[in-house]
């Protein structure tokens, strides 16, 4: 068979046995892996264009004409695959390596991402780096490794590149759609004579994350650096992820206030009013990624009780502290020629202060959400594992 509900190609994997439990197919295999199919979730993703369109593989049914379960009458095995019978439709076939791909999760939003890697300034004093030539020239496993390394560490450095404006937009864009904002879709970081950011002043950046005033902010950033020839001005990078563990270990009271009491965050552009209103440290929904609102420059006005005020400020506090201190605080040279990608909603990046008068610094960047980049991710992974068999055993050793 092979004609599946998606554009993978899965390896066959045999159904040992099947039988019915009420309105569910039970589904074995010989290891002892089990999936409970639901008869009507079998409906929507029958193949031969009946629940899934054969041009898009997306489901075509409207649910309102979903038919009564009983609908199901019997499932079978036929050469290892899934049958089934329906009371009034033609039978279905299920390939047997898709349905053993769900039984084994590997639908999941999570799946082929890397697990998240706390670190402290001491066990990752530099970001991981690797050559930018390859990633830049289209190499798709350098371009895999680039993306891995990002989902893990939360920032990774390309070195070696030149020194032009087409680099951001020619390395987002092998990886998605780049994000605009009220800055542009790639924007210049330089000290400015007329700024309307503190990024684009001599003033240090304490530890931070971009653009809080927005209900989702970006989900990575990319700094390319062009021009340095300044005094000071050294990059300056946290994990955010471990600054809040550490936080909840050691001081669950300033924890509570910074996950639970919202401020409103809000730029002051002439020409923009984006506003948002949440906690600091932003846990979302169970098993979404963190959320850090971290920007002091933009962190208004307080949106909670007076009451709660003054512990709101001790807990901010002690975000920056903790965020500022030596055991977190990656510093680095940005060099000319250097690209570093960060996870915005995770890593705290800052810079030392700029001396004006004692050089130049021109960065050029762009920010790219969370979805870009798993999504290219989780389409390397497919292509190499199509086209490189040694590719699923490096894979599996890492
Ligand atoms: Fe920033």
């Amino acid at each position: 068979m092979g004609r599946t509900p998606d554009f993978y190609t899965y390896p066959g994997c045999p159904i040992q046995g099947v039988d019915r439990d009420g309105d569910f197919v039970v589904i074995r295999w010989a290891d002892g892996v089990t999936l409970r199919a639901y008869a009507l979730w079998l409906w929507e993703n029958r193949m031969a264009d009946q629940g899934i369109d054969e041009r898009t593989r997306e489901g075509k049914l409207d649910p309102a004409d979903l038919p009564d379960p009983s609908e199901l009458a019997e499932p079978r095995l036929v050469g290892g695959h899934l049958l089934v019978d329906w009371a009034s439709a033609p039978t279905s076939e299920f390939d047997s390596g898709w349905l053993r791909h769900v039984a084994d999760g590997r639908h999941e939003t999570s799946a082929t991402i890397p697990v998240a890697e706390l670190w402290s300034a001491t066990a990752l004093p530099e970001p991981p780096s690797r050559p930018g030539s390859p990633v830049l020239d289209g190499d798709d496993a350098a371009l895999h490794e680039f993306l891995e390394l990002l989902c893990r560490f939360g920032i990774v450095r390309l070195r070696g590149l030149p020194i032009s404006d087409d680099v951001v937009p020619s390395i987002g864009g092998r990886i998605g759609a780049l994000r605009d904002t009220n800055f542009g879709v790639t924007w210049p970081v330089s000290v400015d004579i007329a700024p309307t950011s503190t990024a684009n002043t001599p003033l240090p950046l304490p530890p931070h994350t971009d653009l809080p005033t927005r209900e989702t902010p970006p989900g990575h950033q990319i700094l390319h650096c062009k021009v340095n020839t300044c005094v000071g001005g050294l990059c300056t990078m946290a994990d955010g992820y471990a600054v809040a563990a550490h936080i909840e270990q050691h001081y669950p009271v300033d924890y509570e206030a910074l996950t639970s009491l919202r401020w409103t965050f809000f730029n002051r552009s002439p020409e923009h009013d984006h506003r948002w209103s949440g906690p600091v440290i932003d846990r979302g929904a169970a098993g979404e990624p963190l959320t850090l609102r971290a920007f002091h420059p933009l962190r208004a006005f307080p949106d909670m009780p007076d009451g709660d005020v003054p512990r709101a400020y001790t807990a901010v506090k002690r975000f920056s502290e903790v965020a500022g201190s030596d055991e977190f605080q990656m510093r680095y040279w940005f060099e000319p020629g250097d690209l570093v990608a960060f996870d915005n909603r995770r890593i705290l990046h800052g810079r030392s202060p700029i001396d004006a008068e004692g050089g130049t610094r021109v960065l050029h960047g762009t920010y790219i959400d969370h979805d870009e980049i798993y999504s290219r991710l989780r389409v390397l992974t497919r292509r190499l594992e199509a086209t490189n068999p040694a590719f699923n055993e490096s894979e599996a050793q890492q």
